[in-house]
This record gives structure tokens, sequence and C-alpha cells, in this order.
């Protein structure tokens, strides 16, 4: 089925090599933190997988630490610096994850006072607002390596150095960056940065946050003690594992993304452009990920059409309604300055390492049949789910 997955952003599909060794990796059952016979197998594994995943960053295994996810990760450094910073002014872009995003929302309920830095119709972020509102009053700058969506790029590395200048501390989610471009924690100079090990070929529900040595971490979850006093509870070992032993491939994936995986995104680009009227790149021109392509198709509604596709086993992602149950367009896409309807137009197809030409061929045909399909129906929808009494929305996660 996977030669019909489009969605690569949403999430990877397991690597074959790590589902030939969960049964091992599960035969180690005991309590890490147990100090008899049975902790010890589940310790290594934990061992061993924050070496290789220090390695592959190229940082120190103490500078580790193992959450639930992205999301966890993200909420645990807004938080955690929220708590101990005598500083209360926080900095962000207009087009993250939600779990920055909502985090943020919620610290400003509580008294923090926080910027949202505009992103340019091409994706880019403002830099003079960046520069203007940075001040010695700022605590934490989080802004994200890559964007889920629209696979922008943003210049962490300059912007982690203005941020020192201030004394403040800086953080990037650089979920959807490892293991498809370099992500280079040290020469950045970074003091937090958060991932996910199913976006990278690996097991749901296992994270890790990066925190330069000397950076503090608040644990946003209390309990036995965990990951050095920085996330309670026991520890996902299994998925550990499987992140780990996927870290010994993250620089093959990434070249593979910057090659082939690239590639094939500009000839899907290329064909649905120049074979299907009335298409839009997000973008193009602005740095990407090499295997994202946000599209605004027009006349379309995007949710139809994602519907249209799933009809024929495709799994695509749309720009807009994509927030759980909420009928609003991608707030990334209207960041951008993109209208409702043309956010509500939009598709997010994100490839991965194992897709050929003829697979992504076979998918320009259906998609062009399905638009010319849906525009002859005249029946996109597109501009009636802006006005104030639509109902209709299906629901969904941003991812
Ligand atoms: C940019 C970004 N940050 C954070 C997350 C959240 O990661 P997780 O699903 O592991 O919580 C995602 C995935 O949806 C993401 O794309």
């Amino acid at each position: 089925m996977t030669g019909k997955y489009f969605d690569y952003n949403a999430t990877t599909p397991i690597d074959p090599s790590v589902r030939e060794n969960l049964t091992n990796w599960a035969s180690e059952w005991g309590n890490p933190s147990s100090i008899h016979w049975a902790g010890r197998g589940p310790k290594l594994l934990l061992r061993e997988a924050r070496l290789k995943l220090a390695t592959a960053l190229g940082v120190s295994p103490l500078e580790l630490v193992f959450t639930s996810g992205g999301s966890e990760s993200n909420t645990t450094v807004l938080k955690s610096v929220f708590k101990t910073s005598s500083r209360g002014h926080f900095l962000t872009s207009q087009v993250e994850h939600p779990s920055i995003a909502k985090t943020m929302q919620a610290l400003a309920v509580n008294g923090a006072k926080v910027d949202f830095i505009p992103v340019s119709r091409e994706g880019v972020l403002d830099l003079d607002f960046y520069s203007e509102k940075l001040s010695t009053e700022t605590a934490l700058v989080s802004v994200m390596t890559a964007n889920n969506e629209t696979g922008h790029i943003f210049p962490v590395g300059q912007l982690a150095e203005s941020a020192r200048q201030v004394g403040a501390l800086f953080h990037t989610d650089a979920v959807q960056a490892l293991a498809k471009i370099p992500v280079s924690l040290k020469e950045w100079k970074v003091d937090y940065a958060s991932f996910s090990a199913h976006k990278c070929y690996a097991l749901k529900g296992v994270g890790l946050l990066y925190a330069r040595k000397g950076a503090l971490i608040e644990s946003l979850i209390l309990g036995g003690g965990q990951e050095r006093h920085r996330r309670g509870g026991t520890e996902n070992v299994l998925g550990i594992a499987a992140f780990g032993h996927m870290a010994e491939k993250f620089s093959l994936l990434e070249k593979e993304s910057g090659s082939q995986v690239r590639e094939l995104r500009d000839h899907l680009e290329k064909r649905i452009c120049s074979e299907i009227s009335g298409v839009l790149v997000n973008g193009p021109g602005s740095p990407r990920l090499p295997n994202t392509s946000s599209l605004i198709i027009s006349d379309v509604d995007g949710e139809t059409l994602l519907m249209s596709l799933d009809l024929k086993g495709y799994a695509v992602s749309t720009g807009a309604a994509c927030s759980s149950g909420n009928p609003e367009p991608s707030p990334t896409l209207l960041a951008m300055g993109l209208t409702r309807a043309e956010a509500q137009s939009s598709l997010r197809i994100s490839l991965g390492v194992s897709q050929t030409e003829a697979q992504v061929d076979e998918f320009v045909e259906t998609l062009k049949a399905i638009v010319v399909r849906l525009r002859s129906l005249g029946e996109s929808g597109v501009g009636r789910r802006g006005s104030q009494d639509f109902v209709g929305s299906r629901g969904g996660v941003s991812v």
C-alpha cells in the first residue's frame, strides 16, 4: 500500500529493519530503572539508542532526553523556560506546529508577552520584525527548522546567533527536518531542539529533546526521576530502541532525500503544473524540504480532493481545515497571505524514500482525472466554507 502513500510528513511507514528487530527488542521487557537482572537488558537498549542518536546528531548522549514525541518535547521547552526564566518575552513564528503555537498562546494567557514573526507569501521569515522584537527581555526564541505544511526551511543558525547576542535562549522544532536535511545543532549553537521518531521510519510515541549542556530543563512530567530528572515516567524502551536503530540510517536517508526524493518531487511538480491548469506551488523559490510540495489547485476544494484521492487508494493531506474538527483554513497558509479560498484549495504532497517515478506518474494521472471531474461538476465548495454559517468540516489534525 505504501506505493499510494503520499503523506510522509504526517508519518512514515515503519522501516522493514525495525519490524525485523521488534521481537528481539521486546524480549527485554524489564523496567530499565530496575537494579536487578531484568532491568539490565532494557537499560542497555536505552544506552545504545541514546548513543546512536547522539552520534547521529553530533552531541553528547547526556544532552538527550527521551519523550513521548515532538509535541511533548516542544511543550517541555516552552513551559520549562517560562517557569525558570527571569525574562517574560517569547518570540516564535506564525507558522509553527500547534504544539508550539498553542503552548505560546497558553503562556500569553499566563502573563508572557509573545510575539509571532510573520512570513512572506514565499514563506520567508520577516527578519526585520525579528530584529525589532528581539531584546534583553526575550527569554526564548522558538522557530522551527522546517515547516510541516509547506516544507519551507528557516535560517536557524542565523536566528540563534541573534538570540545569543541578547542573551535569549533558542529552541528549534526540527521534527520535519531530521533525516531529510542536515541538522547541525552544534554549528547552529541552539540551546534546545525537538525531534519525533515516527517521522523517521521508526515508531510512534517516542520523541527526543536536545538540551545543550547547561541548558535547564524542568520536567513537564514528574515521576520517578527518569532521564536525569528531566522527564518522569518509564521509558518506551521498544520505541526508543527503534529510534536509535534508525539513527544509524539518518545520513543515508538524508542523502536519498536530497537526491532521489528531490528529483521525484520536482518531477511531480513539473508534471502537475504543466498538465493541470490553475495550479500554483507555494513558495517554490524559497529553501524547501526536498520531499514536500504544497499546492493550490484552483476551483477545487482540498477536502473533496483528498476524499476523492482516498477513494482511489491515495493518501495526501490538505492545507486547509486540518486543525481538528475546525472549519478554519490552515493558519500557516493564511499567515503566508493566501486567501481563505486558496487555503481551502490546497494540497500537501509529501514523499518518502521508497517511492518510484512510476508511482508518482500514476498518482499524477489519478489527480488529473479527479481535478477535471470535480471542476466539471462545479461542486468545488471553495469559498462556501469561508462563510460564517459553514458547519460541515470533517476532523483532522495538523501534522
Ligand atoms: C513540525 C512538527 N512539530 C511537531 C510535531 C509533533 O510531533 P509528534 O507527533 O511526535 O507529537 C509534528 C508532527 O505532527 C510536526 O510536523
